[in-house]
């Protein structure tokens, strides 16, 4: 075992490491060099090429497009560093996978968010932060773990974002449904102006249906706000409602800008003046990074 020296370390697993720089930057601390890749049987490989030499340290990695291997490298990083001797290690999951599956909906089904939390504690996990995880029945993150666990926001940032470069005259922000008014809050007191949800119902995988509720739309510039754009249904089709209602321009924000196959093309088309998204997912549209929330929530507790 190593004699720590004391001070604080950040490491990412493969699928943040433009993340982890950014917020060993904000922080003023060493981001340790890895290696991680997959053996030709699928298997993954993961080495911390510098000293682990701090008695904290920071684990960020996003669990996105392939949960599956990045949950094992975050697993496997945990471990390690714990096997080195750390004593206190941070998981930074900016965008929780699985986190959806939170019931059995269907007799016999995994309780698959519940499976994921165990297994980031059992890893060796000391406290857990999120960025607006999916818990549209669980009110508390903290709830969800035995360990500390805190939930960050990135609407904030989101809707600067969008009003600097946009100026949107007589905002309103709009949650697509019940479970986003938690974001949709968010974004309008950064704006200082009013929120309004609707009520979605989802039809399949890939479709949903939207009604607007009582509020006029017309004459406000909307910004939509959500956690997660993965088919882009929900969006599209929120816009598509709302320009209808006579809204004057559409703006879309989300957290975790998935995108999976046309969800961009789709929102565009549905007559979306633009989309923003969060760096939690690296994708087109992630102008926003989450590397302050992050820094901001480490410092405090280091
Ligand atoms: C679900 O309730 C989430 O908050 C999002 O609204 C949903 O994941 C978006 O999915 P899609 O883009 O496929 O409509």
């Amino acid at each position: 075992m190593i004699s720590k020296s004391g001070g604080l370390q950040i490491i990412g697993g493969s699928a943040s490491e433009a993340l982890t720089i950014k917020v060993a930057r904000e922080l003023g601390v060493q981001a340790l060099k890895t290696e991680i890749r997959r053996f030709p049987d699928g298997e993954t490989y993961v080495r911390c090429l510098d000293k682990v030499d701090a008695d904290k340290v920071a684990v960020i990695q996003s669990i996105y497009h392939r949960p599956n291997d990045y949950l094992i490298e975050y697993f496997l990083i945990v471990d390690m560093l714990k096997d080195l001797g750390v004593k206190r290690v941070y998981g930074v999951l900016p965008y929780f996978a699985y986190a959806r599956q939170d019931e059995r909906f269907s007799s016999g089904e995994a309780v698959s968010f519940s499976t994921v939390t165990k297994l980031i504690e059992k890893a060796g996990t000391d406290q857990v932060f999120t960025i607006d995880a999916h818990r549209h029945r669980v009110p508390d993150i903290a709830m969800a773990f035995k360990i500390r666990a805190v939930d960050l926001t990135a609407m904030r940032s989101l809707a600067q974002h969008v009003q600097e470069k946009y100026s949107l005259d007589n905002p309103l922000v709009i949650g697509p449904d019940e479970e986003a008014e938690r974001w949709a809050s968010h974004a309008a007191e950064q704006l200082g102006c009013g929120y309004d949800i609707l009520e979605k119902k989802r039809l399949s995988d890939t479709e949903v249906s939207i009604k607007p509720k009582r509020m006029d739309v017309r004459g406000h510039d909307l910004l939509i706000v959500d956690d997660i754009i993965s088919t882009g249904g929900t969006m599209a089709e929120t816009c598509a409602a709302l320009l209808n209602k006579g809204a004057q321009r559409v703006l879309v924000a989300c957290t975790h800008p998935l995108l999976i196959g046309n969800a961009l093309a789709r929102i565009l088309r549905a007559g979306a003046e633009d989309v923003v998204g969060s760096d939690t997912v690296p994708s087109p549209v992630s102008y926003v990074t989450v590397a302050p929330v992050i820094s901001k929530a480490i410092r405090e507790i280091t």
